[in-house]
Protein backbone atom coordinates (compact mmCIF):
# COMPACT_ATOMS: atom_id res chain seq x y z
CA UNK A 1 0.00 0.00 0.00
CA UNK A 2 1.01 3.73 -0.96
CA UNK A 3 1.22 6.32 1.40
CA UNK A 4 0.36 9.88 0.54
CA UNK A 5 2.82 12.08 1.08
CA UNK A 6 2.07 14.52 3.79
CA UNK A 7 5.23 16.90 2.77
CA UNK A 8 3.34 19.71 1.60
CA UNK A 9 2.01 23.05 2.94
CA UNK A 10 -1.79 23.51 3.13
CA UNK A 11 -3.14 25.11 -0.15
CA UNK A 12 -2.69 29.14 0.38
CA UNK A 13 0.06 28.63 2.88
CA UNK A 14 4.08 28.56 2.06
CA UNK A 15 7.22 28.36 4.25
CA UNK A 16 9.45 31.31 4.11
CA UNK A 17 12.95 29.82 3.46
CA UNK A 18 16.03 31.86 4.79
CA UNK A 19 17.30 33.83 0.89
CA UNK A 20 13.61 34.96 1.12
CA UNK A 21 13.60 36.06 4.65
CA UNK A 22 16.33 38.11 4.20
CA UNK A 23 14.33 40.82 2.15
CA UNK A 24 10.95 40.26 5.25
CA UNK A 25 13.73 40.71 8.01
CA UNK A 26 14.89 44.00 6.13
CA UNK A 27 11.72 45.51 5.83
CA UNK A 28 10.88 44.47 9.49
CA UNK A 29 14.06 46.38 10.60
CA UNK A 30 13.60 49.44 8.55
CA UNK A 31 9.69 49.14 9.82
CA UNK A 32 10.85 49.61 13.32
CA UNK A 33 12.70 52.28 12.48
CA UNK A 34 10.71 54.78 10.78
CA UNK A 35 7.73 53.60 12.92
CA UNK A 36 9.63 54.71 16.33
CA UNK A 37 10.54 58.35 14.84
CA UNK A 38 6.49 58.22 15.26
CA UNK A 39 6.72 57.47 18.68
CA UNK A 40 5.00 54.09 17.95
CA UNK A 41 5.22 51.28 20.52
CA UNK A 42 5.10 47.44 19.26
CA UNK A 43 1.89 44.92 20.58
CA UNK A 44 1.84 41.31 20.39
CA UNK A 45 -1.49 39.91 20.59
CA UNK A 46 -2.89 36.36 20.52
CA UNK A 47 -3.19 34.37 17.59
CA UNK A 48 -7.03 32.90 18.56
CA UNK A 49 -9.57 35.20 20.06
CA UNK A 50 -13.14 34.21 20.88
CA UNK A 51 -15.11 34.15 17.38
CA UNK A 52 -17.45 37.12 19.04
CA UNK A 53 -14.84 39.84 18.59
CA UNK A 54 -13.84 39.43 15.22
CA UNK A 55 -17.87 38.68 14.11
CA UNK A 56 -18.73 41.92 15.91
CA UNK A 57 -15.92 44.44 14.88
CA UNK A 58 -15.48 43.35 11.00
CA UNK A 59 -19.70 42.36 10.35
CA UNK A 60 -21.26 39.47 9.68
CA UNK A 61 -22.78 40.86 6.34
CA UNK A 62 -18.65 41.10 5.03
CA UNK A 63 -16.87 38.86 3.47
CA UNK A 64 -14.01 38.01 6.07
CA UNK A 65 -16.81 36.58 8.45
CA UNK A 66 -19.48 35.00 6.09
CA UNK A 67 -17.12 32.74 4.59
CA UNK A 68 -13.10 33.52 5.49
CA UNK A 69 -12.69 32.97 8.83
CA UNK A 70 -10.65 29.61 10.50
CA UNK A 71 -13.44 28.49 12.99
CA UNK A 72 -13.13 25.78 15.33
CA UNK A 73 -14.55 24.74 18.93
CA UNK A 74 -11.60 23.98 21.44
CA UNK A 75 -11.71 21.55 24.15
CA UNK A 76 -14.54 23.39 26.30
CA UNK A 77 -16.71 24.32 23.52
CA UNK A 78 -15.75 27.79 22.94
CA UNK A 79 -15.92 28.90 19.29
CA UNK A 80 -12.45 30.52 18.54
CA UNK A 81 -10.94 32.09 15.46
CA UNK A 82 -7.62 32.22 14.13
CA UNK A 83 -7.13 36.10 13.79
CA UNK A 84 -7.91 37.65 10.27
CA UNK A 85 -6.85 40.97 10.99
CA UNK A 86 -5.34 42.60 14.43
CA UNK A 87 -7.56 46.04 14.70
CA UNK A 88 -10.00 44.03 16.64
CA UNK A 89 -7.68 42.82 18.87
CA UNK A 90 -5.45 45.58 19.48
CA UNK A 91 -8.96 47.50 20.50
CA UNK A 92 -9.69 44.66 22.87
CA UNK A 93 -6.09 44.73 24.37
CA UNK A 94 -6.43 48.10 24.54
CA UNK A 95 -9.44 48.54 26.97
CA UNK A 96 -8.59 45.11 28.48
CA UNK A 97 -5.35 46.75 30.02
CA UNK A 98 -7.18 50.02 30.39
CA UNK A 99 -4.33 51.66 28.34
CA UNK A 100 -6.35 54.35 28.15
CA UNK A 101 -5.04 55.72 31.63
CA UNK A 102 -2.67 58.26 31.43
CA UNK A 103 -1.39 59.24 28.13
CA UNK A 104 -3.93 61.01 25.60
CA UNK A 105 -3.38 59.20 22.64
CA UNK A 106 -2.11 55.70 22.46
CA UNK A 107 0.44 54.51 19.15
CA UNK A 108 0.90 50.68 18.82
CA UNK A 109 2.14 48.64 15.88
CA UNK A 110 2.12 45.23 15.05
CA UNK A 111 3.63 42.63 12.70
CA UNK A 112 2.16 38.99 12.12
CA UNK A 113 0.57 36.49 10.30
CA UNK A 114 -3.37 36.85 9.89
CA UNK A 115 -5.72 34.23 8.50
CA UNK A 116 -8.62 33.52 5.89
CA UNK A 117 -9.59 31.28 3.96
CA UNK A 118 -9.31 33.19 0.66
CA UNK A 119 -9.35 32.22 -2.58
CA UNK A 120 -5.99 31.83 -3.61
CA UNK A 121 -4.40 33.62 -6.21
CA UNK A 122 -1.32 35.76 -7.14
CA UNK A 123 -0.29 38.14 -3.67
CA UNK A 124 -3.25 36.47 -1.71
CA UNK A 125 -2.64 34.25 0.82
CA UNK A 126 -4.76 31.77 3.54
CA UNK A 127 -1.54 32.81 6.02
CA UNK A 128 -0.59 36.36 5.04
CA UNK A 129 1.37 38.85 6.83
CA UNK A 130 0.24 42.11 7.96
CA UNK A 131 2.35 45.09 9.37
CA UNK A 132 -0.02 47.30 11.11
CA UNK A 133 -0.44 50.59 13.30
CA UNK A 134 -3.59 51.97 15.16
CA UNK A 135 -3.73 55.07 16.91
CA UNK A 136 -6.13 55.15 20.00
CA UNK A 137 -7.72 58.52 21.57
CA UNK A 138 -7.42 61.16 18.97
CA UNK A 139 -10.54 62.13 16.72
CA UNK A 140 -8.22 64.44 14.73
CA UNK A 141 -7.78 64.52 11.53
CA UNK A 142 -4.12 65.51 11.84
CA UNK A 143 -3.08 62.08 13.56
CA UNK A 144 -4.64 60.21 9.98
CA UNK A 145 -2.19 62.07 8.48
CA UNK A 146 0.42 61.84 10.36
CA UNK A 147 0.26 58.13 10.42
CA UNK A 148 -0.28 57.76 6.61
CA UNK A 149 2.30 59.67 6.21
CA UNK A 150 4.46 57.26 8.55
CA UNK A 151 3.60 54.52 6.13
CA UNK A 152 4.41 56.74 3.35
CA UNK A 153 7.81 57.53 4.37
CA UNK A 154 8.64 53.74 4.84
CA UNK A 155 7.25 52.98 0.95
CA UNK A 156 9.56 55.67 -0.17
CA UNK A 157 12.72 54.68 2.12
CA UNK A 158 12.00 51.15 0.50
CA UNK A 159 11.56 52.73 -3.15
CA UNK A 160 8.38 51.29 -3.47
CA UNK A 161 5.79 53.74 -5.64
CA UNK A 162 2.24 54.06 -4.85
CA UNK A 163 -0.69 55.33 -4.77
CA UNK A 164 -3.10 57.14 -2.42
CA UNK A 165 -6.61 57.10 -2.56
CA UNK A 166 -9.36 58.41 0.38
CA UNK A 167 -12.76 58.42 0.92
CA UNK A 168 -14.83 59.36 3.89
CA UNK A 169 -17.69 56.84 4.45
CA UNK A 170 -19.36 58.78 6.50
CA UNK A 171 -20.81 58.48 9.94
CA UNK A 172 -23.85 56.78 12.18
CA UNK A 173 -25.74 60.24 11.27
CA UNK A 174 -24.81 60.31 7.78
CA UNK A 175 -24.41 57.22 6.42
CA UNK A 176 -27.89 55.34 7.04
CA UNK A 177 -29.89 57.84 4.69
CA UNK A 178 -26.92 57.30 1.60
CA UNK A 179 -27.42 53.88 2.34
CA UNK A 180 -31.31 54.51 1.73
CA UNK A 181 -30.40 56.11 -1.40
CA UNK A 182 -27.86 53.17 -2.69
CA UNK A 183 -30.37 50.57 -2.11
CA UNK A 184 -33.51 52.54 -3.95
CA UNK A 185 -30.84 53.01 -7.01
CA UNK A 186 -29.90 49.30 -6.65
CA UNK A 187 -33.22 47.92 -6.74
CA UNK A 188 -34.11 49.88 -9.70
CA UNK A 189 -31.12 48.91 -11.87
CA UNK A 190 -31.19 45.04 -9.94
CA UNK A 191 -31.55 43.20 -13.13
CA UNK A 192 -28.52 44.16 -14.35
CA UNK A 193 -26.01 43.53 -11.74
CA UNK A 194 -24.21 40.30 -11.10
CA UNK A 195 -25.14 37.85 -8.24
CA UNK A 196 -23.36 39.11 -5.77
CA UNK A 197 -24.53 42.34 -6.05
CA UNK A 198 -28.00 41.44 -6.03
CA UNK A 199 -27.21 39.66 -2.60
CA UNK A 200 -25.27 42.81 -1.54
CA UNK A 201 -27.85 45.20 -2.27
CA UNK A 202 -29.88 43.62 0.47
CA UNK A 203 -27.08 43.05 2.95
CA UNK A 204 -24.72 45.73 2.77
CA UNK A 205 -25.16 48.02 -0.07
CA UNK A 206 -22.11 49.82 0.32
CA UNK A 207 -20.02 46.84 -1.07
CA UNK A 208 -21.77 46.92 -3.96
CA UNK A 209 -19.13 50.43 -4.71
CA UNK A 210 -16.48 47.36 -4.74
CA UNK A 211 -17.64 44.64 -7.34
CA UNK A 212 -15.13 44.63 -10.12
CA UNK A 213 -17.05 42.53 -12.15
CA UNK A 214 -17.25 44.48 -15.54
CA UNK A 215 -20.85 44.39 -16.67
CA UNK A 216 -21.47 46.03 -13.47
CA UNK A 217 -19.33 49.02 -13.64
CA UNK A 218 -21.71 51.16 -16.04
CA UNK A 219 -24.64 51.07 -13.37
CA UNK A 220 -22.11 51.79 -10.53
CA UNK A 221 -20.78 54.74 -11.56
CA UNK A 222 -24.28 56.14 -11.86
CA UNK A 223 -24.91 55.59 -8.16
CA UNK A 224 -25.06 58.55 -5.92
CA UNK A 225 -21.42 59.09 -4.31
CA UNK A 226 -21.30 59.33 -0.52
CA UNK A 227 -19.02 62.30 -0.46
CA UNK A 228 -22.23 64.16 -1.77
CA UNK A 229 -24.46 62.99 1.00
CA UNK A 230 -22.33 63.71 4.34
CA UNK A 231 -23.22 65.45 7.68
CA UNK A 232 -21.59 68.75 8.09
CA UNK A 233 -19.39 67.26 10.76
CA UNK A 234 -18.20 64.81 8.17
CA UNK A 235 -17.61 67.03 5.66
CA UNK A 236 -15.64 69.16 8.00
CA UNK A 237 -13.49 66.43 8.79
CA UNK A 238 -12.69 65.21 5.12
CA UNK A 239 -11.96 68.90 4.38
CA UNK A 240 -9.41 69.01 7.38
CA UNK A 241 -8.28 65.50 6.64
CA UNK A 242 -7.49 66.21 3.01
CA UNK A 243 -5.73 70.01 3.88
CA UNK A 244 -3.50 68.01 6.13
CA UNK A 245 -2.52 65.54 3.42
CA UNK A 246 -1.73 68.47 1.28
CA UNK A 247 0.10 70.57 4.11
CA UNK A 248 1.84 67.27 4.77
CA UNK A 249 2.85 67.54 0.34
CA UNK A 250 1.36 63.71 0.03
CA UNK A 251 -0.16 63.16 -3.21
CA UNK A 252 -3.81 61.88 -3.45
CA UNK A 253 -6.46 61.17 -4.82
CA UNK A 254 -10.18 60.91 -4.13
CA UNK A 255 -12.53 57.84 -4.82
CA UNK A 256 -15.78 58.15 -3.53
CA UNK A 257 -16.25 54.51 -4.54
CA UNK A 258 -13.62 53.68 -2.29
CA UNK A 259 -15.07 51.63 0.51
CA UNK A 260 -13.10 49.36 2.76
CA UNK A 261 -14.16 44.85 3.44
CA UNK A 262 -14.70 45.56 7.27
CA UNK A 263 -17.35 47.25 8.63
CA UNK A 264 -16.02 49.04 11.42
CA UNK A 265 -15.27 52.28 9.34
CA UNK A 266 -16.42 56.01 10.21
CA UNK A 267 -15.49 58.91 8.09
CA UNK A 268 -11.79 58.21 6.62
CA UNK A 269 -10.95 55.32 4.78
CA UNK A 270 -8.47 55.15 2.32
CA UNK A 271 -5.77 52.63 0.58
CA UNK A 272 -2.53 52.52 -0.96
CA UNK A 273 -2.16 50.81 -4.11
CA UNK A 274 0.11 49.70 -6.66
CA UNK A 275 0.23 48.95 -10.37
CA UNK A 276 2.29 46.77 -10.08
CA UNK A 277 0.54 44.16 -7.66
CA UNK A 278 -1.95 43.34 -10.52
CA UNK A 279 -5.83 42.30 -9.46
CA UNK A 280 -4.54 42.58 -5.60
CA UNK A 281 -3.48 45.72 -6.38
CA UNK A 282 -4.17 46.63 -2.12
CA UNK A 283 -1.04 47.37 -0.46
CA UNK A 284 -2.25 49.46 2.69
CA UNK A 285 -5.70 49.44 4.01
CA UNK A 286 -7.02 51.44 6.83
CA UNK A 287 -8.83 54.22 8.12
CA UNK A 288 -10.96 55.58 11.04
CA UNK A 289 -13.03 53.02 13.72
CA UNK A 290 -14.31 55.63 16.58
CA UNK A 291 -16.96 53.55 18.45
CA UNK A 292 -15.22 50.01 17.55
CA UNK A 293 -14.35 50.22 21.49
CA UNK A 294 -18.01 50.49 22.86
CA UNK A 295 -18.95 47.59 19.83
CA UNK A 296 -17.19 45.39 21.65
CA UNK A 297 -18.08 46.44 25.72
CA UNK A 298 -15.12 49.04 25.97
CA UNK A 299 -14.85 52.94 26.63
CA UNK A 300 -16.07 55.37 23.76
CA UNK A 301 -12.49 55.91 22.04
CA UNK A 302 -11.46 57.33 18.81
CA UNK A 303 -8.98 54.86 16.78
CA UNK A 304 -7.35 55.17 13.32
CA UNK A 305 -5.23 52.80 11.59
CA UNK A 306 -3.69 50.64 8.70
CA UNK A 307 -2.67 47.25 7.61
CA UNK A 308 -0.19 46.69 5.00
CA UNK A 309 0.19 43.23 3.36
CA UNK A 310 4.05 42.43 4.53
CA UNK A 311 3.07 39.19 1.53
CA UNK A 312 2.66 42.38 -1.62
CA UNK A 313 5.29 44.88 0.07
CA UNK A 314 8.09 42.19 -0.40
CA UNK A 315 7.28 41.38 -4.17
CA UNK A 316 7.55 45.38 -4.71
CA UNK A 317 10.63 46.17 -2.97
CA UNK A 318 12.74 46.60 -5.73
CA UNK A 319 16.24 43.92 -6.39
CA UNK A 320 18.20 47.19 -7.20
CA UNK A 321 18.65 47.74 -3.48
CA UNK A 322 19.29 43.70 -2.93
CA UNK A 323 22.68 44.43 -1.06
CA UNK A 324 20.58 46.49 2.07
CA UNK A 325 18.99 42.56 2.87
CA UNK A 326 21.44 39.89 1.45
CA UNK A 327 22.95 38.04 4.20
CA UNK A 328 26.77 37.65 4.06
CA UNK A 329 29.39 36.17 5.91
CA UNK A 330 32.63 37.95 7.74
CA UNK A 331 34.62 35.32 7.37
CA UNK A 332 34.88 31.37 6.28
CA UNK A 333 37.62 29.55 7.74
CA UNK A 334 38.56 26.30 6.13
CA UNK A 335 41.01 23.95 7.39
CA UNK A 336 42.97 20.68 5.95
CA UNK A 337 43.58 17.48 8.73
CA UNK A 338 42.02 17.49 11.84
CA UNK A 339 43.93 19.42 14.11
CA UNK A 340 43.73 22.15 11.94
CA UNK A 341 39.95 21.55 11.90
CA UNK A 342 40.30 22.05 15.75
CA UNK A 343 42.26 25.34 15.55
CA UNK A 344 39.26 26.54 12.87
CA UNK A 345 36.13 25.98 15.82
CA UNK A 346 38.29 27.68 18.25
CA UNK A 347 39.20 30.77 16.21
CA UNK A 348 35.82 30.93 15.25
CA UNK A 349 35.03 30.90 18.92
CA UNK A 350 36.87 33.70 19.35
CA UNK A 351 36.08 35.54 16.19
CA UNK A 352 32.16 35.50 16.87
CA UNK A 353 32.79 36.43 20.36
CA UNK A 354 34.00 39.58 18.82
CA UNK A 355 31.20 39.86 16.84
CA UNK A 356 31.77 38.74 13.52
CA UNK A 357 29.97 36.47 10.95
CA UNK A 358 31.70 33.01 11.03
CA UNK A 359 31.11 29.85 9.16
CA UNK A 360 33.19 26.43 8.61
CA UNK A 361 32.71 23.11 7.05
CA UNK A 362 31.65 20.02 9.00
CA UNK A 363 32.00 17.11 6.36
CA UNK A 364 35.99 17.56 6.22
CA UNK A 365 35.79 18.25 2.30
CA UNK A 366 38.78 19.31 0.08
CA UNK A 367 40.01 23.12 -0.12
CA UNK A 368 37.79 23.23 -3.33
CA UNK A 369 34.35 22.09 -1.78
CA UNK A 370 35.26 23.99 1.28
CA UNK A 371 35.69 27.04 -0.79
CA UNK A 372 32.48 26.34 -2.80
CA UNK A 373 30.54 26.46 0.57
CA UNK A 374 32.33 29.81 1.40
CA UNK A 375 31.01 31.25 -1.96
CA UNK A 376 27.13 29.52 -1.21
CA UNK A 377 27.69 31.57 2.42
CA UNK A 378 28.43 35.27 0.45
CA UNK A 379 31.77 35.20 2.53
CA UNK A 380 33.62 38.21 2.21
CA UNK A 381 37.03 36.97 3.36
CA UNK A 382 38.22 33.36 3.73
CA UNK A 383 41.10 32.32 6.35
CA UNK A 384 43.13 28.79 5.79
CA UNK A 385 44.27 26.74 7.94
CA UNK A 386 47.23 24.42 6.77
CA UNK A 387 50.05 22.51 8.76
CA UNK A 388 52.12 25.72 8.49
CA UNK A 389 49.77 28.04 9.65
CA UNK A 390 48.75 25.83 12.44
CA UNK A 391 52.72 25.84 13.64
CA UNK A 392 53.17 29.35 13.24
CA UNK A 393 49.97 30.72 14.69
CA UNK A 394 49.60 32.89 11.33
CA UNK A 395 46.68 32.20 8.91
CA UNK A 396 46.40 33.16 5.43
CA UNK A 397 43.31 35.31 5.11
CA UNK A 398 42.23 35.57 2.03
CA UNK A 399 39.65 39.26 0.86
CA UNK A 400 37.27 37.74 -1.91
CA UNK A 401 36.68 40.86 -2.86
CA UNK A 402 39.58 42.06 -4.15
CA UNK A 403 41.54 38.89 -3.96
CA UNK A 404 44.30 40.38 -1.91
CA UNK A 405 45.62 37.86 0.64
CA UNK A 406 47.95 38.60 3.78
CA UNK A 407 49.39 36.32 7.00
CA UNK A 408 48.36 37.18 10.14
CA UNK A 409 48.10 36.41 13.49
CA UNK A 410 44.20 35.87 15.22
CA UNK A 411 44.70 39.48 17.14
CA UNK A 412 45.83 40.77 13.50
CA UNK A 413 42.64 39.24 12.06
CA UNK A 414 40.35 40.67 14.02
CA UNK A 415 41.64 44.15 13.62
CA UNK A 416 41.60 43.43 9.75
CA UNK A 417 37.98 43.01 9.80
CA UNK A 418 37.10 45.92 12.34
CA UNK A 419 38.69 47.92 9.40
CA UNK A 420 35.89 50.09 7.85
CA UNK A 421 34.21 48.29 5.31
CA UNK A 422 35.93 45.19 5.98
CA UNK A 423 33.07 43.34 7.39
CA UNK A 424 29.18 43.81 8.91
CA UNK A 425 30.39 44.16 12.07
CA UNK A 426 30.27 47.56 13.97
CA UNK A 427 32.21 48.04 17.13
CA UNK A 428 29.92 49.41 19.78
CA UNK A 429 31.53 52.70 20.82
CA UNK A 430 35.11 52.66 22.34
CA UNK A 431 35.66 49.08 21.48
CA UNK A 432 38.47 47.87 19.52
CA UNK A 433 40.22 51.30 19.20
P1 LIG B 1 -7.51 44.81 4.99
O1 LIG B 1 -7.77 45.77 3.86
O2 LIG B 1 -8.42 43.66 5.12
O3 LIG B 1 -7.53 45.68 6.30
O4 LIG B 1 -6.02 44.27 4.88
C1 LIG B 1 -4.92 45.15 4.77
C2 LIG B 1 -3.90 44.65 3.78
O5 LIG B 1 -3.55 43.29 4.09
C3 LIG B 1 -4.39 44.57 2.34
O6 LIG B 1 -4.31 45.82 1.72
C4 LIG B 1 -3.43 43.56 1.76
O7 LIG B 1 -2.20 44.18 1.40
C5 LIG B 1 -3.19 42.60 2.91
N1 LIG B 1 -3.99 41.39 2.74
C6 LIG B 1 -5.29 41.20 3.06
N2 LIG B 1 -5.68 39.94 2.76
C7 LIG B 1 -4.61 39.32 2.22
C8 LIG B 1 -4.36 38.01 1.70
N3 LIG B 1 -5.29 37.07 1.70
N4 LIG B 1 -3.11 37.73 1.23
C9 LIG B 1 -2.13 38.67 1.24
N5 LIG B 1 -2.32 39.92 1.73
C10 LIG B 1 -3.53 40.25 2.21
C11 LIG B 1 -7.36 45.18 7.56
O8 LIG B 1 -6.96 44.07 7.82
C12 LIG B 1 -7.63 46.21 8.65
N6 LIG B 1 -7.42 45.57 9.95
C13 LIG B 1 -6.72 47.41 8.46
C14 LIG B 1 -6.88 48.45 9.53
C15 LIG B 1 -6.09 48.62 10.61
N7 LIG B 1 -7.83 49.35 9.60
C16 LIG B 1 -7.67 50.07 10.67
N8 LIG B 1 -6.62 49.63 11.30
Amino acid sequence: MTQETLLYTLPGMRDLLPDELARWQFIEQATRDVFGRYAFREIRTPLMEATELFARSIGQETDIVGKEMYTFRDQSGKSITLRPEATASVVRAYAQHAMYRGSGTTKLYYMGPMFRHEKKQKGRWRQFYQIGAEVLGSDHPAIEVETIEMVKSLLDMLEVKVQLLVNSVGCGRCRPQYIELLRADLQRMADHLCEDCRRRSVTNPLRVLDCKVESCQPYIEQLPRITDHLCEECTLHFNLFRKHLTMAAIPFEVTPRLVRGLDYYVRTAFEIVSVDLGAQNALVGGGRYDGLSEVLGGPPVSGFGFAMGLDRLVMLLPDRLSSLWVETTDLFLAHMGDQAFERALELARTFRREGFRCSLDFASGSLKSQLRLANRLNTRHVLIIGEDELASGRYLLKDLSDSSQRQLGAEEIIQHLRLPGASRHQAPSGEGA
